[in-house]
């Protein structure tokens, strides 16, 4: 049937909880259930209150285990999964001696075919259920990527990268080939079933000034697109852009003159700002996005989150694949708190798990369609196992309260942990899944 309820330990966020006593920001039911119709999210309450609405629906019991939104990364390179763990060198080279080369495989379709489908199997098996992913420059890898999340029913967003310079034979468009393509692709994709476009100007460096001017038609012509790019992730990167773009007061100005900037834009690292920067993210309402573990992996810098945080900038957190470590959230959550440590910031693990789900979805502007658990949304949910591992089950012997577990599952877990994932209310492991018990009438 089309219904569908779920009963376990039920944690979703209305807003950003600042440790434990702030309990308007978060719901807990520990006998829960979700109502899913549809696709939709239908109802959620009291397990014992919900069953008199289940009539007719399947109802899949996942005690003890947590039921949450599914997990949202707001930064990820599609074309990357085989770049992952490349040894040995900071940004630049990195991408000259290994993610250039790459991507430029993503020319044929076919591969570009078979590694969206590896793709979405990793993000789901570690509980993500919506990429804002990065393309590679050639259309056809933007079709792969669209094509994959539309038969896998997955709320996505993305867009083929703009690159015209500094890159490998078989990695430039032009600026105008850039513009036409992203233009069909918008046309084919942009509000397509749960699909949305990011216009993809990859970051200064790739870009020749003319195809800033086009990325600037492109961001007029579509305000409702997204728009992403990199900003300030490594200081030899950041050197050469104002080089390159010698009349820029800072990085940050580059975007801002070319008319790139507003809450659409997403700026993937922002890590070594000019206090100029810091306003015009503030003013211009762009959200920057924390990749913790590739900003350990490629040696970038520490991302300063509280002072986003006082400036009232919302920021996003994202793995970064391939220069990132780990597709699980929880292992981005593990290593962004280690950073925060090392500048002595706190990061809760309750604020910790709003990020991946409801703050990610709001640095979107989506939280009335994911990140939670709230009637009228979209059904991505994940199903977590606080003992997944040895470590974790005896570890959590000496836990007393949620905040507790939540930690261990953010320091200790990753895709093991990851018990069920439901997209738009599909199960996605099956072979897993718990036996289904028919409703009574
Ligand atoms: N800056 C420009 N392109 C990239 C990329 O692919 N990965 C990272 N981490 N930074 C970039
Ligand atoms: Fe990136």
């Amino acid at each position: 049937s089309d219904r569908l309820m779920l009963r376990g330990r039920l944690l979703t966020f209305t807003a950003e909880p600042f440790g434990a006593e702030d309990t308007a920001a978060y719901t807990y039911i520990e006998d829960g259930a979700l109502l899913i119709e549809n696709g939709m999210i239908a109802g959620r309450g009291e397990f014992s209150e919900l069953i008199g609405d289940a009539a007719g629906a399947e109802i899949v019991d996942h005690r003890p285990h947590l039921l949450m939104a599914g997990f949202i990364d707001t930064h990820i390179h599609f074309p990357q999964v085989q770049v992952i763990a490349s040894w040995g060198a900071q940004l630049l080279d990195w991408l000259n001696t290994y993610t250039f080369p790459e991507e430029t495989r993503f020319s044929d379709d076919d591969h570009a075919a078979a590694m969206a489908c590896r793709f979405f199997d990793l993000l789901t098996n570690h509980g993500t259920t919506t990429a804002v992913a990065y393309c590679s420059v050639h259309k056809g890898s933007a079709e792969a990527y669209f094509e994959e999340a539309e038969q896998r029913n997955m709320r996505v967003i993305g867009g083929k990268v703009l690159m015209d310079r500094n890159a490998p034979d078989g990695l430039h468009d032009t600026p105008q080939s850039g513009y036409d393509d992203t233009k069909d692709l918008i046309a084919k994709w942009h509000g397509k079933g749960r699909a949305s476009y990011a216009i993809t100007p990859r970051f200064a460096i790739t870009s020749t000034p003319e195809q800033m001017d086009m990325a600037r038609a492109l961001v007029r012509e579509h305000p409702d697109c997204f728009v992403q790019t990199h900003l300030s992730e490594n200081k030899y990167e950041i050197a050469y852009t104002l080089e390159l773009y010698p009349e820029a007061r800072d990085y940050l100005d580059v975007y801002q003159r070319y008319g790139l900037l507003s809450d659409k834009m997403l700026l993937g690292h922002s890590i070594h700002l000019e206090p100029r920067e810091v306003a015009v993210m503030a003013e211009t309402g762009s959200r920057p996005v924390f990749c913790p573990t590739s900003n350990l992996f490629l040696g970038s810098g520490l991302f300063n989150e509280e002072k986003m945080r006082q400036k009232g900038i919302v920021s996003a957190i994202a793995t970064d694949i391939g220069a990132g470590t780990s597709y699980s959230m929880l292992q981005t959550l593990n290593e962004g708190y280690k950073i925060l440590q090392l500048q002595d910031q706190k990061l809760h693990p309750l604020r910790a798990f709003h990020w991946m789900t409801r703050g990610n979805a709001v640095a979107l502007g989506m939280e009335e369609k994911i990140g939670t658990l709230d009637a009228g949304t979209e059904a991505d949910v994940v199903v977590l196992n606080s003992k997944a591992t040895d470590a974790m089950a005896l570890r959590m012997e000496r836990a007393s309260n949620l905040s507790e577990e939540l930690f261990i599952l953010q320091m200790l877990g990753d895709d093991r942990a990851v018990e069920e994932v439901y997209i738009a209310g599909q199960a996605q492991k099956s072979g897993r899944r718990p036996a289904a018990i028919p409703a009574f009438e």
